[in-house]
């Protein structure tokens, strides 16, 4: 119970307190107790975070703490992200409505949005982006904000994942360079080409998917699971995004932990993989050219 007058900062205490005891799993949006604390505070009593420091000295009105204190049980006895729970996640410094029909955006590629992919393309020469596995949205909506006249289309398998991702491009008022298309990978998008294609698909392999937290376990698998070795969607990536790019366009494709089981799968293939400074790891970049020689060797693998 709480005291009568408890500040922001007593009560992100308190919660981070209730958090650490919980043996709480982090990863969706945050990566430890205080911090996870915070963001449910901040969020609850409508808080900015660029608030300077004066802002933990401030009281928690009664409702907003015993909403706090409702959603932070639910965390500990629900295991579920706090994402979910807010109907809230950011990313790239965006804010985006979340539920449980997507993945909690996470992906170090919002690291590379913020440097608009330089070195690897010219950014004034990106006007085509492709999104592939959107979910929410989040990547094509930071990629047409830092990208301010390009087109990006937004593809999911999922229609469900689609209706949060269109939600999001309504909030984000990006409607008209931002379309969300329903597709099995680039089945539905016939000669379309772009000068980036941005891939966050499900990578996690059949051990990682058996041991995951339960945390994880209320996100779709569908955008986690991918085959024995993670990389189901990912080799049909490569195999087809040659087709798919303008000759100056690049790849770039997230794969995470499946990182070594790809190198292993295609030894040859000059893969880059990008470094972060904000963590996160399991990105690679490819050009058009090392797509096109990597189709050609797996066609001359099947006839010889
Ligand atoms: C790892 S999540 C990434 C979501 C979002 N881009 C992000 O970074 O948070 C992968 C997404 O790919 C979608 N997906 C899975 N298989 C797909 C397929 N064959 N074609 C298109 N999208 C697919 C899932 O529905 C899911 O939304």
């Amino acid at each position: 119970m709480q005291p009568s007058s408890t500040t922001v900062g007593d009560l992100i205490a308190d919660v981070a307190d209730r958090f650490a005891a919980g043996n709480l799993y982090y990863g969706h949006g945050t990566d430890n107790a205080e911090d996870e604390a915070a963001w449910l505070v901040f969020s609850v009593a409508g808080l900015s975070w660029g608030a300077g420091p004066a802002v933990y000295r401030e009281a928690v009105s009664g409702s907003d703490r015993e909403r706090i204190d409702a959603l932070a049980a639910r965390r500990i006895h629900e295991r579920r992200p706090l994402a979910y729970l807010l109907n809230e996640a950011w990313f790239a410094g965006l804010k985006f409505y979340v539920d449980e029909r997507v993945l909690v955006p996470r992906s170090p590629i919002a690291e590379l949005i913020h440097e608009r992919f330089e070195p690897w393309v010219r950014p004034d020469s990106v006007h085509r982006i492709l999104d592939l596995g959107t979910g929410s949205g989040c990547i094509a909506i930071a990629a047409a904000t830092a990208f301010d006249d390009a087109k990006v289309d937004a593809v999911d398998i999922s229609a469900d994942a689609l209706a949060v991702a269109a939600i999001n491009v309504d909030a984000h008022e990006l409607g008209s360079r931002v379309e969300t298309i329903e597709s099995d990978l680039f089945d539905a998008l016939g000669n379309s080409r772009y000068d980036l294609i941005i891939a966050n698909p499900p990578y996690v392999d059949a051990d990682d998917m058996m041991a995951r937290a339960e945390e994880f376990r209320h996100e779709p698998s569908l955008g986690l699971a991918s085959g024995k070795d993670g990389l189901d969607a990912t080799r049909r990536i490569l195999q087809q995004a040659s087709r798919f790019l303008n000759d100056d366009g690049i790849l770039v494709c997230e794969v995470g932990n499946s990182q070594p089981a790809l190198e292993a799968a295609y030894p040859d293939v000059p893969f880059i993989w990008l470094t972060f400074e904000h963590g996160g790891a399991g990105v690679f970049v490819l050009n058009k050219h090392n797509l096109e020689e990597l189709c050609q060797a797996t066609a001359s693998d099947k006839t010889s």
